[in-house]
């Protein structure tokens, strides 16, 4: 069997955050024994609300934060034993917010050709001019628009850039943490689209997050929902959305019925808001919110349990 293209095994992050005035640091555990396996060309879909630690993960990932437990493995590798050239090389990201993640005062050639200038990829000038032009076609921006600056250009075609500043490094996993919460909705569409054909293409690898759980069930083969820092539900996208197993995956699923994407955040109609990791619930961290909870559940925290390829941690899954 060949090594998934990405590994988290048993993955920790603690932050030390000042609880307050005369109080001191306390541990914010943002996330805390994430695992999960990334198969070559498949999409897997990081769902959860708001602070459950999505982009921690996604930081982690890419290298940009420590982790203070577990190991990542690229393609079978030890990420710890690989050079931040070469995380850079296999791991693009594209980052939520085209409107403030490039920066204002270069040209589009220029931001395009950054993580290959920056890492000493990029040869001449006429050779990484011929880079970005060859990009900016492959997602679809005129060649026209490589001398203009961000701000002449619509939210879309930002996100484009965002897209083309990710391939020029020829990745084999590119990770969009919200790629498309920030635009249009109709341009949202034509950006996700525009993912999955790349992913044919140049037979790509993707981890997207996203809260937005219609983008996942369109766009990944695997879900993994997340809540307070630990994967509560993972199953292939289908089964998933066909049988929800864990109750948060449940209310996250029912709450889709709001037809306006532009509210934002799901309304879980959890009742009892979501919880201060600093100070997360005994046993089960989800049973102040959950409709089937019992002492059990308030006392003792479930493990994950593994049945047909699904992983649901709860005492009682559907
Ligand atoms: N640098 C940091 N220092 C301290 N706490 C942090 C830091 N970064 C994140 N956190 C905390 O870690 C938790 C997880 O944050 P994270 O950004 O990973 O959430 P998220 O799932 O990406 O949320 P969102 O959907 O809002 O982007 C939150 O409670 C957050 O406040
Ligand atoms: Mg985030």
């Amino acid at each position: 069997m060949t090594e998934p293209t990405l590994q988290i095994e048993d993955v920790t992050k603690i932050y030390r955050v000042s609880a307050g005035a005369f109080k001191g640091k306390r541990a914010l555990k943002a996330v805390n024994g994430v695992s999960l396996k990334v198969p070559k060309g498949s999409v897997l879909g990081l769902v959860g609300e708001s602070g459950c630690g999505k982009t921690t993960v996604a930081k982690m990932v890419l290298g940009l934060e420590k982790m203070t437990g577990g190991e990542i493995y690229i393609a079978g590798k030890s990420m710890s034993s690989i050079s931040p050239k070469d995380i850079a090389r296999r791991i693009q990201p594209v980052f939520q917010d085209p409107y403030s993640s490039l920066n204002p005062r270069k040209s589009i050639a220029r931001i395009i050709s950054l993580p290959i200038r920056a890492l000493g990829l990029a040869g001449s000038r006429t050779e990484w001019e011929a880079k970005v032009d060859e990009v900016m076609e492959v997602v679809g921006l005129p060649p026209r628009l490589k001398h203009n600056y961000p701000n002449q250009l619509s939210g879309g075609q930002r996100q484009r850039v965002a897209v083309a500043r990710a391939l020029i490094m020829r990745p084999e996993v590119v990770l969009c943490d919200e790629p498309t919460s920030a635009l249009d909705v109709s341009v949202q569409a034509q950006i996700l689209n525009l993912l999955l054909n790349l992913r044919r293409e140049l037979n790509l690898t993707y981890v997207i997050i996203t809260h937005d759980l219609a983008v996942v069930e369109h766009m990944a083969t695997r879900v993994a929902v997340m809540y307070l820092g630990r994967i509560v539900e993972e199953a292939d996208t289908a089964a998933l959305f066909k049988r929800p197993r864990h109750p948060y995956t449940q209310a996250l699923l029912a709450s889709v019925l709001i037809p306006d994407p532009t509210l934002g955040l799901p309304e879980t109609h959890l009742g009892v808001a979501y919880p201060n990791p600093i100070d997360p619930p005994a046993g089960c961290t989800f049973h102040p919110r959950c409709p089937r909870a019992d002492q059990k559940c308030a006392a003792v925290a479930p493990h994950p349990v593994v049945e047909s390829d699904r992983l649901v941690e709860c005492h009682y899954p559907d």
